[in-house]
C-alpha cells in the first residue's frame, strides 16, 4: 500500500466534495500537475499528445478502444442514442490512460459533475480536460505500462464487485413479460428447446403502477411461491428497481420519503415533481445517507420474498419532463398560437417540445442533502446512479444472507464496488455488437467487471444471425443477458430457426463459466483486467498496438467475434503462435496451431473462434441444465 503514494499524485483545485469514489486519501501535492499544464484562468488541464500517443480509458463511451479523435463528456444522460456522433452516455469514468508504446501515464479526475475530455478533436493533437464546476481531485498515476496504471488506480477506487456465481449464467430478459404466466411460457419454452437459462428478468411490467417495491398481485398472484417454483427450476428472477418513487397518496414508499423529507427538494423547499415510467414522481435523496439507509432497506420486500438480484434503472436520473419545465413549454407554445409561422420558427416550436427530457435545466432546479450540505443536483448530478446502487449494495449485507446480483444503469467511479453496469438501451445493429467488443477492455480498466450489453439490442429488431453473432461474443462478458424493448420482434433464443446453435452456444458458455470465474475472481481480487486490449499484454508489438476487435480474455485465450452480417470468417491477427480452436459445441471443435502473423480464418455462422496462447490453458466444464447443477470441479482441459 505504502507503494501506491509514490505512484498517485493529487492535485486540488476549488473545494471538491468527497465523491466516495476512491478509499485511500492521498496527500494533495502543490505546482503543475505534470505532464498537464493548468490554466487556472479557463480551468483547463492541457497535454500535448505525442503522434505515437493512443488514450484508452473513460469505460462506457462510444468509438474505439483508443478513444483518440473525439471529445467524450462526462454527463449521466438517457440516450438510446448510441451514435458514433454522441458524447455523453448513461456513465462516467472519469480514468484515462496516455501510452505511447513505451512510456505512460494515468490520469483521474474526480468530479461528479460535467467534465469534457477533449481528445484530439478541437485541436489534433491537444487533450484538454474540463470540468463545468472546477472544484476537483485530479490524479496523476504514474507507471511502466498500462497494466501497472489500471492496477495503482484501482487500488485507489477499491476492489470491484464480485456478483454470485450464479450470475454468470445465462439470462432472458425482455421489457413486457406481463404477467407470472408470461414467464412462466418463457421458462417452459426454453425448457421445451432444451436451452438452458439461469435468470428471467423482470421489466417494469411486475409492478403495481410502476411503483418501486411492490409487486401487481392480480398478475403475480403468490409472488414468494412463484420465486420459489422458478428458483426449483434454477431460475433466479431479477427485477427492475427504478429511481423515481410515484406520487401517490398511501403508497408508503411516497409517503414516508415526504414524511423524512428524503426527496430532492427545489430551492423553495418543495419536492421536485418529475415525469418517469410512474407518471409523476420524486426523486430520493441518495446522497443523503439517511434517505439512503431508508431506500436500501426497502429492498427487503423483495429479497423476504426470496428475490436475489435487482438492476436499479432510470437512476441518471432520466426525466421524461418536470412539472415547472411543462408548464414553460405550455406558455411558449402559447405564443405561437393563432400565428402564421414561418419555417425558422417552426424549428423553435419543434425545439421547444422535444426540450422536454433530460434537460439540463431541470438538472439545477434541485438540490441534495449530501452528507448535511446543500448542493445543487447538476454539481453531484454524475453521482446519482452511484449512490442509488450504494444504497441497495449496503443494505443487501443487513437485509438478506444471500449474496446479491446488482447492476445499474448510470455509474460514477465508486460504484464498481457495489454492483455491475450494462450499457443501457442499445440497437439491434451489427455496430453495437461491435461497440461492445470495444467498450468490453475499457470498462474493464475502470473497474467496472462485471458488465454487458444487451444481447441482441434493446431497441429495433434484431435477426437471427446478429443475435447468434452477438451470443456468441456474449459467451466471455461476464453480465450475459438478452434483453430488448417493448415492441420490438422476440427474441428469445428458442423464437429462432436454429434452436440447437443456440442450445449449444449456451451450454457453451457454462463450460467456459469455470474459467471466466477463475479469471473474474483474479482481476478483482488483484485490481487487474478480465477482459484486455491486445496492446496491454503484447508491448512493443506495433500491429497488436491497433487491434480493436480482438480481446485477451482472462490468462490464457485471444478472442476474435465475428461482427459482420454474411461473413463466414474474418481477418485474424496473431502476436504470436496460438492453438486456434473452432467451436460449434463444448464437445465439437477443431482444432489448429497458427503461426504469429495475419491469418484468414472461417467461422460460420454457428462457430466460436477461441485462440490458446503458448504455455496456457483453458479448462471446461461439462455443460448442466443451470449453473446450480454445473461441476465447477471435474473439468477438461485443453492447453497449449
Ligand atoms: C429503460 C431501460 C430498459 C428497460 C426500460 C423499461 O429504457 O434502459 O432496459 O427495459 O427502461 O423499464
Amino acid at each position: 500500500m505504502s507503494d501506491i503514494y509514490s505512484k498517485i499524485k493529487k492535485y486540488v483545485y476549488g473545494s471538491p466534495l468527497k465523491t466516495g469514489a476512491v478509499v485511500i486519501d492521498v496527500p494533495a501535492s502543490e505546482g503543475e500537475p505534470k505532464p498537464f499544464e493548468y490554466d487556472a484562468a479557463g480551468g483547463t488541464f492541457t497535454y500535448t499528445m505525442k503522434d505515437r500517443d493512443m488514450v484508452f480509458g473513460l469505460g462506457e463511451t462510444v468509438r474505439g478502444i483508443n478513444k483518440r479523435g473525439w471529445r467524450y463528456t462526462s454527463n449521466n444522460s438517457d440516450d438510446p442514442h448510441h451514435e458514433e456522433t454522441k458524447e455523453s452516455l448513461y456513465a462516467s469514468q472519469n480514468f484515462l490512460i496516455i501510452d505511447d508504446g513505451a512510456k505512460c501515464f494515468g490520469v483521474f479526475v474526480d468530479n461528479p459533475g460535467t467534465v469534457t475530455f477533449d481528445i484530439g478533436y478541437t485541436s489534433a493533437s491537444v487533450l484538454t480536460i474540463k470540468a463545468q464546476y472546477n472544484d476537483t481531485d485530479f490524479y496523476v498515476i504514474d507507471g511502466d505500462s498500462p497494466l501497472e496504471l489500471v492496477t495503482t488506480f484501482r487500488k485507489l477506487v477499491g476492489k470491484s464487485y464480485m456478483p454470485p456465481v450464479w450470475a454468470f449464467g445465462y439470462g432472458q430478459s425482455r421489457w413486457g413479460y406481463k404477467t407470472a404466466e408470461d414467464i412462466r411460457e418463457v421458462a417452459r419454452r426454453y425448457k421445451e428447446a432444451d436451452i438452458p437459462v439461469d435468470m428471467i428478468y423482470m421489466d417494469i411490467d411486475y409492478m403495481q403502477d410502476f411503483k418501486d417495491f411492490t409487486v401487481n398481485p392480480e398478475r403475480f398472484p403468490d409472488f414468494e411461491n412463484f420465486v420459489q417454483e422458478m428458483k426449483e427450476q434454477g431460475i433466479h428472477l431479477i427485477p427492475i428497481i427504478d429511481a423515481g418513487v410515484k406520487i401517490e397518496d398511501g403508497y408508503d414508499v411516497y409517503e414516508e420519503g415526504v414524511k423524512n423529507g428524503f426527496f430532492c427538494a427545489k430551492e423553495d423547499g418543495t419536492n421536485l415533481v418529475a415525469a418517469v415510467w410512474p407518471g409523476k414522481v420524486h426523486f430520493p435523496d441518495f446522497l443523503n445517507p439517511k434517505a439512503a439507509e431508508w431506500f436500501g432497506r426497502k429492498y427487503k420486500v423483495l429479497t423476504d420474498a426470496g428475490i436475489d438480484g435487482f438492476w436499479n434503472d432510470m437512476n441518471e436520473p432520466a426525466i421524461f419532463y418536470t412539472e415547472d419545465h411543462l408548464k414553460e413549454v405550455f406558455d411558449g407554445i402559447e405564443e405561437f398560437k393563432g400565428k402564421d409561422i414561418d419555417i425558422w420558427e417552426y424549428f423553435k416550436f419543434n425545439d421547444l417540445v422535444s426540450s422536454l427530457s433530460n434537460n439540463a435545466e431541470d438538472y439545477r432546479r434541485f438540490y441534495h442533502n449530501f452528507n448535511g450540505v446543500k448542493v445543487r443536483h447538476d454539481k453531484v448530478h454524475n453521482l446519482y446512479g452511484f449512490y442509488m446502487t450504494k444504497a441497495a449494495g449496503e443494505a443487501f449485507k443487513e437485509i438478506t444472507d444471500n449474496d446479491v446480483l446488482l447492476f445499474s444503469r448510470a455509474s460514477y467511479t465508486g460504484m464498481h464496488r457495489y454492483g455491475g453496469v450494462w450499457t443501457g438501451d442499445n440497437f439491434a445493429w451489427w455496430s453495437h455488437l461491435l461497440l461492445n467488443i470495444k467498450m468490453m477492455p475499457s470498462l474493464n480498466m475502470t473497474g467496472f467487471l462485471y458488465s454487458g450489453a444487451d444481447i441482441g439490442g434493446f431497441n429495433a429488431n434484431t435477426t437471427e444471425d446478429l443475435m447468434m453473432r452477438w451470443v456468441e461474443f456474449g459467451l466471455f462478458t461476464p453480465l450475459f443477458r438478452n434483453h430488448s424493448a417493448l415492441g420490438t420482434r422476440d427474441q428469445e433464443l428458442y423464437r429462432f430457426e436454429r434452436k440447437k446453435d443456440f442450445k449449444n452456444l449456451i451450454e457453451l458458455r457454462h463450460a467456459l463459466v469455470p474459467y471466466i470465474i477463475r479469471n473474474f475472481r483474479d482481476a478483482v481480487e488483484n485490481d487487474t483486467m478480465y477482459i484486455k486490449p491486445l496492446s496491454f499484454e503484447y508491448r512493443g508489438d506495433e500491429r497488436a498496438r491497433e487491434v480493436e476487435d480482438q480481446l485477451l480474455v482472462g490468462d490464457s485465450i485471444m478472442i476474435a467475434p465475428v461482427h459482420e452480417q454474411n461473413a463466414n470468417g474474418r481477418y485474424v491477427y496473431l502476436p504470436e503462435k496460438m492453438k486456434m480452436l473452432r467451436f460449434r459445441s463444448y464437445n465439437d471443435y477443431d482444432e489448429e496451431i497458427l503461426e504469429a502473423g495475419d491469418h484468414y480464418v472461417p467461422a460460420k455462422l454457428n462457430e466460436v473462434l477461441v485462440f490458446i496462447r503458448p504455455g496456457r490453458k483453458l479448462e471446461l466444464a461439462k455443460p448442466a441444465r443451470c449453473m446450480r447443477d454445473l461441476d465447477m470441479e471435474h473439468l477438461t482441459e485443453i492447453a497449449f
